[in-house]
């Protein structure tokens, strides 16, 4: 058996640079996308030193359970609900994420949900697409404009400033709320203003979700905020299912008590609340907010970075980037590889 660290990759991603971890590492790739049985996860975890996984993997102290070789695991993702990280310290397993290489291409596509809710794109393609051109009437798919209007932005992390950023091209005024307000440089910067939930709610013309679910967060837009929301008003979540209380909205949007939703994820993905299925003033996607060639490959080298640093090789040898829970690897004594140095400031992610 090979003295070097192996390291189980759970979905096909981009061979060359998956190819980086070969020269220290035995890497076993899975060979197709699927989502695996809480028992078979438990067992490819049980069988190697290091893991690269991606959202469908939901790993807690059942599946670290037999994990004894087990030093860490690497999410392909910047948001890390499907990780419990208290699980992981516990076990002495590092943890880490993809922050930051994501940030440009979230925000593009927030912007591209955004314009297309408001302007009815689903709908008009699936019109054009069913042979109904000839139909088009000179009153028929008005849209809202969104020039001017107010952005608002509920989670004001690095995606939400590339947000805000973009906002200026479109003259919209920007409100955000936060747990912690952004530093006066920065809400200068994103020409955005600190508000409370409330006033985000109710003040928003378009309001964006980009913050991490936490059980703090979940359904933080449920019925009673849709109903404090304007009914002109266009909602776009590129955070995580079950930020919104998919029910809720669905009844909104069918009322007529929203104007428009533009969603990339959902609450129980893959599943879609059925209704949201049948409405035609919102434009789905599959949780592809990140899914461009450059952002997946530069996500999938953050990765393979910090396995290959936490082994002490690499560009961070012995430094690994995006670690989500130094503290308690060091409170609970953990012996990292040689050289380790836990980064004193752990960037906020969304
Ligand atoms: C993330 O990184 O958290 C995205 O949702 C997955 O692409």
């Amino acid at each position: 058996m090979s003295d070097r660290p192996s390291v189980w990759v759970s979905r096909p991603t981009f061979d060359d640079v998956i190819a980086r971890l070969a020269p220290h590492c035995e890497v076993d790739v899975e060979p197709e996308e699927r989502k695996f049985a809480p028992a078979e996860l438990a067992a490819k975890l049980a069988a190697c030193d290091a893991a690269i996984v991606g959202l469908k993997e939901h790993i807690g102290a059942a599946e670290l359970a037999g994990a004894k070789r087990l030093r860490i695991v690497a999410n392909l993702a910047v948001g890390y609900d499907n990780l419990d990280l208290a699980a992981l310290s516990a076990a002495g397993i590092a943890a880490s994420n993809t922050a930051d290489v994501l940030n440009e291409s979230v925000a593009d596509y927030a912007w591209a949900l955004l314009l297309g809710a408001a302007r009815r794109m689903g709908a008009a393609e699936r019109w054009l697409r069913a042979g109904q051109w000839h139909a088009t009437e000179f009153k028929g798919w008005l849209g809202t404009d969104v020039r001017g209007r107010t952005l608002g932005i509920l989670g004001m992390g690095r995606i939400g400033q590339a947000i805000a950023r973009r906002a200026q091209g479109f003259g919209m005024p920007v409100l955000y709320h936060n747990r912690t307000r952004l530093p006066e440089a920065t809400e200068r910067e994103c020409r955005a203003r600190h508000v409370d939930k409330d006033t985000l709610l109710r003040e928003s013309d378009c309001l964006v979700l980009v913050l991490p679910l936490t059980p703090e967060t979940r359904h933080a837009i449920g019925a009673a905020e849709l109903a404090r929301m304007k009914p002109s008003a266009v909602l776009v979540n590129v955070a995580r299912g079950g930020i919104v209380d998919d029910a809720a909205l669905a009844a909104a949007l069918r009322e007529g008590r929203l104007a428009a939703a533009g969603l990339d994820v959902f609450e129980g993905e893959p599943k879609v609340h059925p209704e949201l299925l049948t409405l035609d003033n919102v434009l789905l996607s599959p949780h592809i907010a990140s899914a461009t060639t450059d952002t997946r490959r530069a996500m999938t080298a953050v990765a393979v970075d910090n396995v290959l640093a936490f082994f002490g090789h690499g560009p961070h040898a012995g430094h690994p980037p995006n670690l989500l829970n130094p503290e308690a690897l060091a409170a609970a004594g953990v012996a990292l590889p040689p050289h380790h140095h836990f980064p004193t400031h752990q960037e906020p992610t969304r």
